[in-house]
């Protein structure tokens, strides 16, 4: 059955039951160095434990934006997919920027990870 507060906010690590999101915050991985203006990669894979994707719960997708900023969707299909993602992308300001992903599972709601990264010349 549903757990519909997980529906009515944005769940995080610090936020959601533990067990919970260990299955559901996104795991952001970049490189250890960005450039401005060049292109670089980002994985996205959806918990530090494993996600199933059955039927009944399963990742329908994942955002990604630097701050607030969106940049890129994924849609993913029960059964057929594994909930994880690599993207190429570019940010073309140099500083720090916060990339943030956000995964909603069907059951469980939507959950969001972050990565500061520093981009430099
Ligand atoms: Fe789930």
């Amino acid at each position: 059955m549903a757990e519909p507060s997980l529906f009515c906010q944005i769940n995080t690590a610090a936020t959601g039951p533990a067990e919970t999101a260990k299955k559901h915050v996104p795991v952001i991985t970049v490189p250890a160095t960005i450039k401005v203006g060049q292109p670089f990669t980002v994985t996205i894979k959806v918990g530090e434990v494993p996600h199933v994707m059955e039927s009944g719960n399963f990742i329908q997708f994942i955002d990604l934006y630097s701050g607030h900023i969106y940049i890129s969707r994924v849609d993913f299909t029960a059964e057929l997919n594994k909930p994880e993602v690599t993207l190429s992308i570019v940010l073309p300001h140099e500083g720090k920027r916060t990339l943030r992903a956000f995964s909603r599972c069907n059951l469980h709601g939507i959950w969001e990870g972050t990565k500061e990264v520093n981009v430099t010349k």
